[in-house]
């Protein structure tokens, strides 16, 4: 029955005490977990049935209270899982997950503004508008250049590949040729796929020792599909790649993309925001030539998971490639230059993902950001010095970025069978988290340092683990 009286409605909209004990209680479990946080295994997936089970329980009819809920999260979600947060993590591509952004996004959340459109709520589409105008200032792009938060760099890929797909190709579309190095991120040809693109049509070009796209291979490759009467038409550079942090010629790539009237697309997901830092502008120089760019601001401005970025040099060329109109948007102001975030992106809903990046930025300034990338870069050289010191332990890749990519080389036995091993010697002192790859059908591990709570006692905890894990194997 309808009625204005208080029932059982009230459920799902607590009162402001009720408030107040859910978030305090919800904040005590995070600050108790983030102010021990260094002293958290770097891994702690043991008794894994007993966590599942209490995660399967049904969920029941009436609910539960959060103090009975909260206990179940910490202890079996958040600390049952590689410790991603942590300094101790140096895999993959690491990034650790500012608080201030988490907050930013609890607001986000909680007040749920509509950011698809300019209309609905203005000041917080400037709010991601601004941070879209700083990421172009951080490249040098035009005035002209657009872009769009992303859940992601592979959603950024995506979009990327369709702007170029739909500027340089017509509908049908399949003469037309991407050329990427054989160190390119699988999201690369994820988004080719997800584009419509055969796997026929994307041609992996080598690269020479440093892991860097070899330009020559890549003329060759271009002259080739020309008389085969194809359509080269986009050319994916990396700054820098996920193995081994290898930084491709942007200002030669840029220059072969204009001969050709191809499109340049820089996948700078891991290494971009290297830029803010003065060796990184130098080693990405020409990227503000580049015709688009992935940033991934949960990797390099460490914010926690779900934020990504697509740069694109001539802003029109992603509205058209994204804009569809709808009748049942007639009423909102469409003018063109509002910026309706839902005609420069897949997402019509989004989230407010600006938030995130932007009360971060706000509190702490570009110049903190830049300070914690340099000691990334030094930590990274530090490593390599300290791994050479290490008999048995071979550098692979010395780093351009902030991965360090080595190789342990036992007096007997095979190289991939001993370095899984000495991976997993490694993993198991739970004192440090990295991870391995293969390259040229080698398996090569790899330290990857971004977390902005990894500092000097996080890495030379590696170097230890490293140095037990061979006395361990003689
Ligand atoms: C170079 C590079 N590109 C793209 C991606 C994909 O980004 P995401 O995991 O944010 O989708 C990654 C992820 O590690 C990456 O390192």
């Amino acid at each position: 029955m309808l009625t204005n009286e208080p029932n059982s409605l009230h459920k799902l909209e607590p009162c402001a005490e009720e408030m107040q004990l859910l978030i305090q209680q919800a904040a005590n479990l995070v600050i108790n977990y983030l102010s021990n946080i260094t002293n958290e295994p770097a891994s702690n997936i043991s008794n894994l049935d007993s966590h599942l089970t209490e995660i399967r329980k049904p969920i029941s009819e009436q609910g539960l209270n959060l103090d009975k809920v909260l206990p179940l999260i910490d202890k079996h979600v958040i600390r049952c899982a590689v410790n991603t947060a942590g300094g101790t993590y140096q895999a993959y591509i690491p990034g650790g997950g500012i608080f201030a952004s988490a907050v930013g996004e609890f607001i986000a959340a909680a007040t749920n503004r509509y950011v698809g459109v300019w209309s609905i709520a203005p000041a917080a589409v400037e709010v991601e508008t601004s941070v879209i105008r700083w990421l172009c200032s951080s490249v040098d792009y035009p005035e002209s250049a657009r872009g769009i938060l992303t859940s992601g760099g592979s959603l950024a890929n995506f979009s990327a590949i369709v702007t170029a797909r739909r500027a340089l190709l017509p509908e049908n579309f399949f003469s037309g040729i991407i050329y990427a190095s054989d160190q390119v991120h699988a999201s690369v040809q994820k988004a080719a796929m997800l584009a419509g693109f055969p796997s026929a049509n994307i041609r992996v070009i080598e690269t020479d020792k440093q892991f860097r796209i070899n330009p020559s291979l890549l003329l060759t490759a271009i002259e080739k599909d020309k008389q085969a009467n194809l359509t080269p038409f986009l050319i994916v550079g990396s700054v820098g790649t996920t193995n081994t942090g290898a930084v491709d010629p942007v200002s030669t790539l840029v220059d072969i993309a204009k001969e050709n009237n191809m499109w340049l697309h820089i996948d700078a997901a891991y290494g971009g925001f290297f830029v803010l830092t003065e060796r990184g502008r130098k080693l990405f120089k020409g990227i503000d030539k580049a015709d688009s760019i992935t940033l991934d601001p949960h990797k390099g401005l460490f914010l926690p998971y779900g934020t990504g970025c697509l740069l694109v040099r001539n802003g029109e060329l992603l509205k058209q490639a994204h804009q569809v109109g709808a009748s049942y948007l007639q009423d909102l102001d469409l003018t063109e230059d509002r910026m309706n975030f839902n005609d420069y992106s897949p997402e019509l809903t989004r989230s407010f993902r600006g938030l995130r990046v932007w009360l971060p930025l706000k509190l702490y300034g570009v110049a903190s950001f830049r300070q914690y990338l340099d000691e990334k870069l030094d930590l990274a050289l530090w490593a390599c010095e300290e791994l050479k010191k290490i008999p048995g332990i071979e550098i692979i890749a010395e780093p351009q970025l902030s991965v360090v990519a080595f190789r342990y080389k036992p007096k007997t036995g095979k190289l991939t069978t001993a370095n899984k091993k000495f991976l997993e010697l490694i993993i198991a002192t739970q004192k440090t988290f990295i991870s391995s790859t293969t390259i040229n059908g080698e398996v090569i591990l790899r330290i990857a340092i971004l977390c902005f709570r990894t500092h000097l006692a996080e890495v030379q905890a590696t170097i230890d683990a490293i140095k037990s894990a061979i006395e361990i194997d003689a």
